[in-house]
């Protein structure tokens, strides 16, 4: 498809959507060279891309996107000439247990990346996310022209992160361009997240801990639509601009459920209101137009991306079985053993 190579910064490759776009690049763009620039937090992992790393074509860099230095001496060390930055602290429930470590990364490590930039003249599109617009009433779609209104520490670290993205395409000209994602599903998503966590529990036969009446509404979009999303952008976005990615149709979470029980052949007893996550968006919802004029469409609709899913959970208990035991069992008790343990139904 694109024929000028590129040598390209890919940030936060190691965890989920990075490391599903890092694939995808390498398969769909032959002449370019991919560094992967991670810090290996609990989501990054490199067995998520460990069938590529005997490529020539894919570098990995440990390190952390707030470290200066380090990102400068791998830009310069590789000869980049774009920056994609996945790289973030990205779960609502972490960023209410302990959000300063979102500022850290999502807005001062975004930061230095744009600086980088600025520095070496290097173009940088940025990943955000449906969660910048906040709550979303019935009847309306957010566009890319709308204010944003986030909510928890998460959405407003992605806001801030945003707002200085645009700041440096009009203070300084610098080449940028964001996407904001709705809730992505797919292979290698770490189980903190709702789809993984319903999968692998449905698997293991344990409680599904739905959230207050599990009729809030996302917008469950493949990954791999998303990955496509971003490089109609990365070809033919217009510098400075931001482009909505997601299907445009939502479902409620206990929709959700019922598909990834279908799927499995769970059982639907296994479902359990427990108490809602405070501030909890109760609807996002996005307008699409502006990346479908770019002539991009998706290829799944949100229930065939959550089925799709959930079966690669059940075909793959090599990857989520070891992140399952350790430290996501601490996590797992804290987020979850009093609310089970006081389940309202
Ligand atoms: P993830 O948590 O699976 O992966 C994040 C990756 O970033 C990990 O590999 C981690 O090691 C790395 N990382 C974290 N802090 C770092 C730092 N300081 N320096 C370098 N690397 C660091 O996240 P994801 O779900 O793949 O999300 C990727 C991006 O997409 C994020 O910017 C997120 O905000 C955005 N997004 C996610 C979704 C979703 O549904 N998952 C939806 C829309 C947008
Ligand atoms: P999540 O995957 O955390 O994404 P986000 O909060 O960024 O949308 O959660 C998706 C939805 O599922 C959200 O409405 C919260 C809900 N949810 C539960 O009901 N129970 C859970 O254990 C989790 C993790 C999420």
């Amino acid at each position: 498809m694109n024929t000028k190579p590129q040598k390209i910064l890919v940030t936060g490759g190691c965890g989920f959507i990075g490391s599903n776009f890092v694939r995808y690049w390498l398969e769909h763009h032959s002449n370019d060279h991919v560094v992967v620039y991670d810090k290996l937090t609990y989501a990054g992992r490199r067995e998520n891309l460990q069938d590529l790393w005997s490529n020539p074509r894919l570098t990995f860099v440990q390190g952390d996107i707030a470290d200066q230095a380090t990102v400068r001496e791998a830009c310069v060390g590789h000869q980049i000439n774009l920056i994609v930055n996945f790289a973030a602290e990205t779960h609502v429930d972490q960023s209410i247990l302990g959000p300063l470590v979102f500022t850290d990364t999502n807005v001062r490590g975004t930061h230095v990346l744009l600086e980088v930039a600025r520095e070496l003249g290097l173009r940088l599109h940025h990943i955000s996310t449906d969660e910048v617009y906040g709550h979303i009433a019935a009847g309306h779609q957010s566009a890319e022209t709308d204010p944003l209104a986030p909510r928890s520490p998460y959405a407003a670290s992605k806001a801030a992160a945003d707002q200085l993205v645009q700041a440096y395409f009009i203070t300084y000209g610098l080449p940028v361009t964001i996407t904001r994602g709705a809730n992505n599903v797919g292979p290698y998503q770490h189980p903190e997240k709702a789809v993984p966590l319903f999968a692998t529990n449905a698997l293991r036969g344990e409680a599904l801990p739905v959230y207050g009446d599990g009729l809030q509404q996302r917008d469950y979009a493949h990954v791999l639509d998303h990955c496509t999303g971003i490089e109609t952008v990365l070809l033919r976005g217009q510098p400075g601009e931001v482009y909505n990615v997601g299907t445009g149709e939502e479902m409620t979470n206990l929709e959700m459920v019922n598909i990834v029980l279908r799927e499995l052949g769970g059982d639907p007893g296994l479902v359990r209101h427990v108490q809602d996550r405070p501030g909890h968006d109760r609807r996002y919802s996005m307008n699409v137009n502006r990346l479908r004029a770019l002539g991009w469409t998706p290829q799944y609709h949100p229930r065939d991306a959550v089925a799709h899913a959930a079966r690669w959970y059940a075909q793959n208990r090599w990857w989520w079985e070891p992140i399952r035991e350790g430290t996501f069992r601490e996590y797992y008790e804290r987020q979850y053993g009093q609310r089970l343990a006081e389940r309202s139904s």
